[in-house]
């Protein structure tokens, strides 16, 4: 089959590969109709995350048409021709974190687990496609994807939507749903997101959704106009960071007390325009001396009211450096974050796309055939051609 293959930092091919088979009795073969790049995908392909391996097939939003199933697979749940969407964290459902809705924490599916042992004290769930420190499994921007344990990681869905209306529960919508529900929104709060791509899109939509009485979103006008203007259409007041002071602004329109709630969708590619935001830690990444970037997430920290929460969607992998612990502590900040719990969003997010209050597809610009990948990496990556999400087509 057809698969887009991380070779090196910088470079994805499309690739012939051996079709997946079988492995463990409660394995399902899907055939990929759908499948996304994620903003996650480029946090890989840009040599962040360390633990990956020429030729590792990456993706993990995928969807499509079950082909086989294991013998031990519960049909009742999913069965041959089923039309399904995976979630990104592979999960058993049966563990002590599934069991409390922890999904993305599953103590039975990182068959790398000592790696992640090293790493965070405790090793999470397998994901799809994401490095060896997550189990290195297969992803799902191929032609045909393996799914362990697919009665609990096939979803299954209904015949009477697109692929692009349901694509997105594998990740960005519970993500973005996720983030918000974190942080207990009251009717009247302001929620502040740093970043307008995929995820900041979705925590606009969900934190409506939620009762939020007011969103600000925060981008970059010079680099990502289309970006903020999704934002707008999705109901959010604006903040440019490249020409606005995102504190002053802020603490401006929330009579200076800052906003109740703070998410960074950014992660670990943060970009910025001050000493600390765009030298320092460039510089420090480069010198392989911190791994990851946290403008946005200081920011958040710093401009969020006292007593609110900071809530943090975005990918962070390694060591952050100067995290503002004083105003985290002083100012009595929650903090909450997690890989998303996908699993346990999906009844409830399907019916918010059944009831009509969401179309997902609304975040979709590019649609390309898998052969087109590499290219589509490009342009998601460097945000060119007004590129916010590729949704890529193994079959076309
Ligand atoms: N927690 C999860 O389970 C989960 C799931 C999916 C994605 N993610 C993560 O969410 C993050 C966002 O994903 P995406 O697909 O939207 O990515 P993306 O790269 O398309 O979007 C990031 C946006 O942040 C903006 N940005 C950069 N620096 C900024 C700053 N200092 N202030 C404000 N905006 C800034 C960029 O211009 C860009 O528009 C990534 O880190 C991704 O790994 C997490
Ligand atoms: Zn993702
Ligand atoms: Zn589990």
């Amino acid at each position: 089959m057809k698969a887009l293959v991380w070779c090196a930092p910088r470079k994805v091919a499309v690739e012939d590969v051996p079709d997946p088979a079988i492995l463990n009795r409660r394995d399902a073969i899907v055939r990929v109709t759908s499948t996304a790049i994620c903003g996650s995908d480029l946090h890989l392909v840009d040599g962040f995350i360390p633990f990956m391996k020429p030729g590792d097939i990456i993706g993990h939003e995928s969807m499509g048409i079950v082909e086989e199933v294991g013998p031990d697979v519960d049909r009742s749940k999913v069965n041959v021709g089923d039309r399904v969407v995976v979630p990104f964290p592979i999960a058993c459902g049966n563990c002590f974190f599934c069991r409390r809705g922890l999904w993305s924490c599953c103590d039975n599916t990182n068959p790398k687990a000592h790696m992640g042992d090293e790493l965070f004290g405790q090793a999470t769930a397998g994901i799809f496609g994401y490095s060896h420190l997550t189990g290195g499994f297969a992803g799902g921007q191929a032609e045909f994807v393996r799914v362990p344990l697919a009665d609990v990681n096939c979803q299954k869905m209904p015949p009477d939507f697109t692929d692009e209306q349901l694509l997105f529960l594998s990740d960005i919508f519970p993500t973005g749903y996720m983030a918000v529900e974190h942080c207990n929104v009251q009717p009247d709060d302001t929620v502040a997101v740093w970043g307008c791509g995929p995820v900041g899109q979705f925590v606009i939509r969900s934190a409506f959704l939620l009762g939020a009485g007011r969103v600000i979103a925060i981008d970059d006008e010079k680099k990502v106009p289309e970006r903020l203007q999704m934002a707008r259409d999705g109901g959010a007041l604006t903040i440019d960071m490249h020409d606005e002071y995102v504190y002053d602004r802020l603490l401006e329109l929330t009579c200076g007390i800052g906003p109740d709630v703070c998410i960074d969708a950014v992660g670990m590619e943060a970009h910025g325009y001050t000493m600390l935001g765009s030298i320092y830690d460039k510089v420090k990444t480069n010198l392989f001396m911190e791994t990851e970037r946290p403008h946005a997430l200081r920011q958040a920290i710093t401009c969020c009211r006292k007593g609110g929460t900071v809530s943090i969607p975005g990918v962070y992998g390694g060591l952050s450096d100067k995290i503002p612990m004083g105003a985290l502590m002083n100012k009595g900040l929650t903090i909450k974050t997690g890989q998303t719990h996908v699993h346990k969003y999906v009844p409830e997010l399907l019916e918010h796309i059944r009831s009509g209050r969401v179309d997902p597809g609304f975040v979709v610009t590019h649609r390309l055939p898998l052969s087109e990948a590499p290219h589509a990496y490009e342009i998601f990556r460097d945000k060119k051609d007004g590129c916010i999400k590729v949704v890529l087509n193994p079959a076309s």
